[in-house]
């Protein structure tokens, strides 16, 4: 473990607007340190669900038509003109390019007009600094289970501006895991909150699905999609077809023993003295339980976000930008959104 820098140990209080645009969601918020004053979430679910997946290009076209109104409306929640502002934060990778491009291009337009500093802010540092919102006491070096869509992680976050990523995902994400799964199950977009609705009332033994952890902290589920499309055929093939809840609970239970190992693992290992967990994934009523569970029989502190703070929102671009600004992070006129961004 690192030691920790003298200006994050000063806790920030400057007055920001967050604004995330980096996948399907629309969403600004104003804070002043850790603490939310307004905060607005425009989600384009109901758009995407019909095409079965997030469309990019539709996705920038949704996010240009409602930025302006998602922006103003959470200024005028927080009763805030903009001279009031210390700075500005924006989303500014990694993500879709087209959907990073309509926050960053609106921010920079923004922060130019009103003479304000511009932060960027990379969103998955966003998702484990959601952390710092509910949970003022929660402050480095802890570990953070970062996994979403498109991300799973195993970070160690050193200090509030720096962290390094112990584990990492060889192929699917967890997110895209469920979401596949959902998928064999006909459930619709996104299914990943689906299948965990399903398998609550589901025999999770029903299927055995192979879990052999990798060596170090890395995961991988494309095998597991792979061994739950087998194992459903040869229970058809047998006539004894598991019921969807059966199929959801076993599959469910795979990915969070794969990503609790893992954890826990780690942390025993290297010993850091809290867990965290953070993104989409962190929403799965399962993991939530285990992870609690887990962090009692070890002794260790665990911090899980609420659920509106699990999924993409502007708070978490906030609370990281809060950090950012305090230790002078500030980008030039020539931002740009970027992709892919790892987090170092
Ligand atoms: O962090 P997020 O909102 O967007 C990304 O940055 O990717 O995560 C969305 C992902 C989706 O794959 C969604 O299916 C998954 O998180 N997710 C869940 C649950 N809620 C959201 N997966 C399993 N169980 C849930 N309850
Ligand atoms: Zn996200």
């Amino acid at each position: 473990m690192s030691n920790i820098s003298s200006v994050d140990l000063v806790q920030p209080s400057s007055l920001l607007l967050a604004i995330e645009t980096s996948c399907d969601e629309t969403a600004a918020a104003v804070l002043r340190g850790r603490t939310v004053i307004s905060s607005t979430v425009s989600t384009q679910i109901a758009i995407h669900a019909q095409y079965g997946g997030v469309v990019p290009e539709i996705a920038s076209r949704a996010h240009v038509e409602n930025l302006p109104a998602v922006v103003e409306q959470t200024m005028q929640k927080a009763g805030l003109s903009y001279e009031d502002l210390d700075a500005i934060a924006v989303t500014a990778g990694p993500g879709l390019i087209g959907a990073l491009l309509c926050g960053v291009s609106y921010a920079k337009a923004l922060a130019f007009a009103c003479k304000k500093p511009l932060v960027p802010v990379h969103h998955i540092e966003g998702h484990i600094c959601a952390n710092y919102v509910p949970f003022p006491e929660l402050e480095p070096p802890f570990l953070c289970l970062v996994a979403s869509g498109g991300h799973s992680h195993i970070i160690a976050v050193e200090s509030y501006t720096s962290f390094r990523t112990i584990g990492r995902t060889r192929d699917d994400a967890a997110g895209e895991a469920f979401d596949k799964a959902a998928r064999v199950l006909q459930l619709p977009y996104p299914g990943g909150p689906l299948l965990d609705e399903l398998a609550e009332d589901g025999d999770e033994h029903a299927l055995t699905l192979p879990i052999r952890p990798l060596p170090g902290f890395d995961f991988s589920f494309s095998g597991l999609k792979t061994a739950l499309l087998q194992s459903v055929q040869r229970a058809q093939k047998a006539g004894a077809m598991p019921q969807p809840k059966d199929i959801a609970a076993s599959f469910r239970r795979a990915v969070v023993d794969q990503l609790t190992h893992q954890l826990f693992a780690a942390q025993k290992e290297l010993r850091y003295p809290a867990i965290a967990l953070a993104g989409g994934v962190a929403a799965n009523r399962l993991l939530r339980r285990e992870v609690q569970r887990l962090g009692q029989k070890a002794g260790v502190p665990v911090y899980i976000p609420p659920m509106r703070l699990c999924t993409d929102n502007a708070e978490m671009i906030g609370a990281a930008a809060q950090y950012r600004f305090a230790n002078h992070i500030i980008a030039d006129r020539d931002l740009n959104a970027t992709a892919t961004w790892p987090l170092e």
